[in-house]
Order: structure tokens, then sequence, then C-alpha cells
């Protein structure tokens, strides 16, 4: 799939809905994930209710509390000198922002990383069974925020209307429900890989250590390179896309990640070329059109933190030969484990 192509069907909301088909499909019996799976002015309304509480002071506080654990969690193991980087580490950031934005205790941290391991599990029954816990989990503060609502993202959900209509309760869950898993895999998978990238290529990690402030000016040419989403759309007419007809009815696995790695977009796209002029932002990582990533913002905060936090404690850290990295497919490229070494 070029750049051009995933573009045009993320551009085109007309065409390529987000209600219908998903690939892989949703488990049967699971609500719709909220906003991501509606169209149109629904799906306006439910949007509207996120961005607030992913900008500025709710921005600037969730990601002071992530660095403030992910300087804890690196001075936690560093004199063991090993790690697995996306169950000691990377996961547990996004569960501290989410927390944050919901303005709950980093004391449920432990609980919610436990069910994010079981998501990604290949048994279905495994699955559905950590997508209800989580459910329940998201239900029971809803429950407690209608009761005594503050001016977190739960509280905001649950008293939002759309439509004209208050939200329903199965809504105003399946939405606090999509911020937690938007923001959880995307964030430690793209961690992962980068980190990965950063412990066999010396000078480009040498770079970042000696020019520190790179990090924050070129993480938008890390970003480029490393995507990780997959959305999908469904066609509601037939058309043709590059030479390849579409039915109407017809599910379309929009593979992001291949934007950034198009050699007829990108000269040389695997390299992170820090000297790259044309980088800007003009990448699909986050996707675009209406649905383009309401977190975009945060991730990008958090993968700045993680380099910068990680790169001053564990500058010289390389792979595990005999233990290799373990990535998981689907509507999110996950790096389910990536054990680290270094000298102490
Ligand atoms: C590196 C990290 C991330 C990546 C690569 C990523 C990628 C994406 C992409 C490609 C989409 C568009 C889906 C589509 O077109 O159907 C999306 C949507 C979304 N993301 Fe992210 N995301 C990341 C982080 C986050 C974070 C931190 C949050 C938490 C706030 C989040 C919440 C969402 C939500 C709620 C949507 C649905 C938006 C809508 O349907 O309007 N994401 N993300």
């Amino acid at each position: 799939m070029r750049a051009h192509v995933i573009e045009r069907v993320l551009s085109d909301a007309q065409t390529f809905i987000n209600g219908g088909a998903w690939v892989p499909p949703n488990i049967e019996g699971m609500a719709p994930f909220i906003p991501i799976q509606s169209d149109g002015e629904l799906h306006r309304g439910y949007r509207s209710f996120i961005m607030p509480h992913v900008v500025g002071k709710p921005l600037k506080g969730a990601i002071e509390r992530a660095r403030g654990l992910a300087v804890g969690l690196i001075e936690g193991f560093r004199d063991k000198g090993t790690c697995d980087f996306t169950t000691d580490f990377a996961q547990h950031l996004p569960i501290e922002v989410f927390l944050s934005l919901v303005d709950l205790p980093s004391s449920d941290r432990p609980y919610l990383a436990s069910l994010a391991e079981v998501v990604r599990m290949p048994s279905l029954e495994d699955r559905m069974d950590a997508f209800n816990k989580l459910h329940e989990y998201v239900a029971r503060y809803v429950d407690e925020r209608t009761a005594n609502p503050g001016e977190d993202l739960i509280s905001t959900i649950v008293n939002g209307t759309i439509m004209g209509r208050p939200m329903t309760r199965d809504e105003i869950v399946g939405e606090c429900t999509q911020v937690l898993i938007g923001g959880l895999d995307t964030v430690a998978s793209m961690m992962g890989f980068i980190a990965a990238h950063l412990a066999v290529n010396t000078p480009l990690r040498q770079r970042l250590i000696e020019e520190p402030r790179l990090i924050e000016r070129k993480i938008d040419e890390i970003i480029r390179r490393f995507g990780v989403a997959a959305p999908a759309r469904q066609a509601v007419a037939d058309v043709e896309i590059d030479g390849v007809e579409v039915k109407k009815g017809d599910p379309v696995f929009v593979a992001t990640m291949l934007h950034g790695l198009d050699d007829q977009r990108w000269t040389d796209p695997l390299v992170i070329d820090l000297d790259r002029s044309a980088s800007g932002t003009d990448f699909r990582t986050f996707g675009s059109g209406p649905h383009r990533c309401p977190g975009a913002a945060l991730a990008r905060s958090e993968i700045i933190l993680f380099l910068e936090e990680w790169l001053k404690r564990i500058p010289d850290y390389s792979l595990i030969p005999d233990q290799p990295m373990v990535v998981g497919s689907g509507s999110v490229t996950g790096v389910l484990s990536l054990p680290l070494q270094w000298k102490v």
C-alpha cells in the first residue's frame, strides 16, 4: 500500500466509513469502540469530549506524572543490568497518562497493566475476559463520577450530550475504555521499536545523547519511521483504488506504517535521518482526516520523555542475542517483549 493510497482512503470519509467492518473483526458481543467505530455527526460529538483533555494543562499534568514514573522505573532496574523494556517500562507510561487524564491513583496501574497483557493474548476467551474486566473497571468509576463529577475526562463524558440527548451508560463506558486502549499498545509499541532500533544503531543513539535537544526537535522524523497502527474502513460504494476494485461493503485495512516507509515519498525511508529537511509532520503515523489521532500530542510528549530520561540513565544498552524481541500483529503492531541488557 503506497502513501498516496493511504492518503486517499483516510481523506475520503464519505466513501470509506469507520462504522462498518474492522480488521480483525470485533469479538462477537463486544460493544463498538467509541469514537473510532462511528461516523459523521455522532463521531464529531463523541470526539469533542476527548479533545479538551488531551492538550494544554491536562497534557502537561499527565506528562509530569509519567516522567516521574519513568525515572522511578528506570532507577528501579538500572542496577540489575537487564529488563524487559515492554513489561517493565513502556507499558506503564501510557497507563499512568490515562490515570492522570481521568484523575485516578497510580495504585490502579498494576491491575491495568495485567489486563493490558491479556488483551493481546491469542486466545479469544482470554481477550474477551480482559476486555470485560477493563469495561468493569471503567464502569465503576463512571458510576462514581456520575454521582460526584469532577473536571476529569470521565466526568466530561458522563455529562456529555450527543445529538441533543444524554450519552447512554454503554456509550460512556465504551468511550472511556477506548481512550485507555487507544493510547496503550500504540505508545508502548512505538517506544519498543525505537528502543530496539537505537540498541543496534550506535551512531544515531550517540548523536541523541550528545545533542539531547534533537530529541524534541526531530521527534517527528522518529515517529514517521515507526508507525504501528492499522485502522480499517468499509467502502460504502464500488470504487477503484490504485487499480484495485473495491466492492461496496468490503473492508479496507489501512496500514499507516507503510506511509512513512514508502520510497516513492521518502528518500531512504528506513533511515532515521536527523538532518532530513522535509519530514515535518506530513506522515500518517497518527492517521489523517476526521479520525486523526486525538492523542497525537500526548503520544509525542510521551516518546520525548522516554528518550530524554532513558538515554540519560542507560545510554549504552543492547539486545540480548538469545532472547529475541517478540512482536504481535493486529490493528496495532505490538512489541510484546523486548529483553535488553547493559553493563553495570
Ligand atoms: C504512538 C502512539 C499513537 C499512535 C501511533 C496512534 C495512532 C492512531 C491512528 C492512526 C488513529 C486513527 C484511526 C482511524 O483513522 O480510524 C488513532 C485514533 C485514535 N487514537 Fe491514537 N495513536 C496513538 C496514541 C494515542 C493516545 C496516547 C491516545 C489517548 C488519548 C489515543 C487515542 C485515540 C483515539 C480515542 C482515537 C479515535 C479517534 C477518532 O475516531 O476520532 N491515541 N490513533
